[in-house]
């Protein structure tokens, strides 16, 4: 979590950090800080609040020339989120200051040891602990910054992303990274350093992302240097050429981004199997599978371990891969996963899902799988991000850049990957015939064009939500491949409306949800036509017999819902297997109108951040 900017160069500093942490405030937003220089003065504003109430504050503040300029924003872990609490942070001379993102886990005993030695501390943070770290070691030892900063992370334990700079020295910027991301942006006579590269895609396309354990000496006019922090190694940085545009970064005429990424998903799940999948021929080329197959077709078992809505995804992959390769699967929490001593063995693949690929918790359940000697797939959408790195192989999911922090397209192109995963499979063993391969085949190309009906009842979903915007719980229902839609959809209310919502499989209301209903509670059931309908229908009438509000999800032409439910949303016919692609859509639109209509922030909601990247 949190966000860092930085910047050396010849521009004026200020308006590519705001900008750059206005794109990052995915990250974290619960406060915003800014250090300009100008080689002369130093200068620092910084403030609880998003980084438009930062603008405001160093505005009033502070000069805002120079061009060297580090910025954070932040996602509280050590000290409530205000004023000084906020990066950046000095120390204790005043010359060094730094950004971090991450969590410094023996900050205590550091700091301990620091106040013995005369330091002391204004702020709750572990971030003050390392700043003065470094100045500690820089001025005892007499070592220049960089040298300061790689003996000062060997003792440091936990994960960071830092840019920090020297006031003696105003040409240079030291950068380090363990466990958290950190992009810098090579321009000419120029360097950008984020953590992610939105910051500075429309200044330049190339980029290194630096590996754990790596730090790096950013010099005005000079070449990049990268070196490892244990032993000072240097190391030949990788130069990669970004595939980002700004356009995709931008709210394109959309009042929020979740909104327009809801609006993206025909888009991208075409984007996700363009390439990929060709119906005609009934082939799915999926380079990261082909290399790796016999591991696939041999496995035991396949584990999938994710968090959150990434989570969801792997519930649904699970329906799917039984059903089609008849390989057993567990789908694991990653944060259980990796401290329950699971059984894992060589025989097992463990598939990661993440959108961000930076989850840590997920990572941890990667190495993990590794030292165990399992197999690892990352189904990953941020390219070159930590979880992609390493997972032994992997595959994309191409949906974009996500910025709103509820996950949308993210969730419905992991589930077009994880299909795809699965049928692949299935026909290399011989679980599915080549005509049934073709047909789902031919379904999941028909995917977008029936995402995009689903959008045009967005109206209908809205009138839906004004009549349910102040309900205090709401229930939701599924059965089969639409359980997990149904956690789902619940997830999506709770997060970003703070309605308390929960999701079950529909059987299970007699087993205890049932004493829940009344005339208060609105139940979100979907009801497709598929094997258990009949039975989703009789817990319909369960429900309605107990006063409760159905807001049911059917398919086209569906009659014997429609007569009990008190609203009906009609998506279009498609096969069991790929309908979670579909019921979604009204889902996703329901949390967001009643979520506006509520006056929340859709994208930025209260005590979240897009990327988890503490335990
Ligand atoms: C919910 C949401 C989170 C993430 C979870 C995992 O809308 O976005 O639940 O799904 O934090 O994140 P990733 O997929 O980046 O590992």
């Amino acid at each position: 979590m949190c966000g860092i900017v930085g910047y050396i160069g010849y521009r004026e500093a200020y308006p590519v950090v705001i900008k750059g942490l206005k794109r990052l405030e995915y990250r974290g937003y619960d406060s915003a800080g800014i250090a300009l220089y100008d080689g002369e003065e130093l200068r620092l504003s910084k403030t609880q609040g998003k980084v438009s109430d930062l603008e405001n504050r160093a505005l009033k503040e502070i000069p805002l020339g120079g061009t060297l300029g580090i910025g954070h924003t932040r996602w509280a872990t050590h000290g409530e989120p205000n004023d000084v609490n906020s990066h950046p942070h000095y120390s204790n001379s005043g010359e060094l200051v730094i950004i971090h993102n991450g969590i410094i886990e023996n900050y205590e005993s550091l700091k301990a040891e620091l106040k013995k030695r005369g330091y002391t501390f204004t702020s709750d943070t572990d971030t003050e602990v390392l700043v003065n770290l470094i100045e500690d070691v820089k001025k005892s030892g007499g070592l220049k910054l960089g040298k300061a900063v790689q003996v000062a992370l060997n003792q440091v334990h936990g994960a960071y992303a830092i840019a920090v700079f020297d006031k003696t020295k105003p040409n240079e910027v030291v950068v380090a990274k363990l466990g958290s991301p950190l992009a810098i942006g090579i321009g000419e006579d120029e360097f950008f350093v984020a953590s992610d590269a939105s910051p500075f895609i429309e200044y330049t396309n190339n980029a290194i992302y630096l590996e754990d354990e790596e730090m790096a000496i950013l010099r005005r006019g000079k070449e990049i240097k990268v070196r490892k922090i244990k032993d000072d190694s240097l190391v030949a940085p990788y130069v990669q050429e970004l595939q980002l545009n700004l356009e995709q970064i931008e709210k394109g005429g959309y009042e929020h981004f979740m909104l327009k990424e809801i609006y993206e998903q025909p888009q991208a799940i075409k984007d996700t199997y363009r390439g990929r999948l060709r119906a005609d021929d009934g082939i799915i080329k999926m380079a990261g599978m082909e290399d790796h197959m016999e591991k696939f077709v041999h496995a035991d078992r396949i584990l999938i371990a994710a968090c959150g809505t990434s989570w969801h995804a792997g519930l649904v992959a699970e329906y799917i891969f039984e059903d089609l390769t008849r390989t057993p699967v567990e789908v694991e929490y990653a944060s259980e996963f990796r401290y329950r001593n699971p059984v894992i063995t060589e025989k097992d693949v463990l598939i990661v899902i993440s959108q961000s690929g930076e989850t840590a918790d997920t990572l941890a359940a990667i190495k993990l799988a590794r030292e165990k000697g399992a197999f690892v797939f990352g189904v990953c959408n941020v390219v070159g991000s930590s979880i992609a790195r390493e997972s032994h192989a992997g595959a994309y999911t191409h949906a974009g850049p996500e910025i709103g922090v509820a996950s949308t397209k993210a969730f419905t192109t992991q589930i077009t990957v994880l299909t795809l995963m699965a049928l692949k499979l299935a026909a290399a063993k011989g679980t599915i015939s080549r005509t049934e391969l073709q047909r789902y085949l031919t379904e999941m190309e028909a995917v977008p064009d029936k995402v995009e009906q689903c959008l045009q009842i967005n109206e209908h979903v809205k009138y839906i939500a004004s009549l349910y915007q102040e309900a205090p719980n709401c229930l939701y229902l599924g059965r089969g491949y639409n359980f997990p839609v149904a956690l789902e959809g619940a997830l999506k209310l709770k997060e970003i409306s703070y309605i308390h919502a929960e999701g079950y499989p529909a059987a299970e209301m007699k087993h205890g949800p049932i004493a829940l209903i009344d005339e208060q509670m609105p139940v979100v059931v979907i009801a497709t036509r598929y094997g258990h309908y009949e039975k989703v229908v009789s817990n319909i009438q369960e429900i309605k017999s107990r006063k409760g509000k159905i807001i049911a999800v059917v398919m086209e032409g569906d009659t014997t819902v429609s007569e009990i439910a008190d609203h009906v949303i009609e998506v279009p016919e498609i096969t069991e297997t790929l309908s979670p692609l579909i019921t979604t859509i009204p889902l996703q639109l329901l949390s967001y109108h009643i979520a506006v209509m509520r006056g929340c922030n859709v994208d930025q909601p209260r005590n979240l951040a897009k990327s988890v990247t503490v335990e």
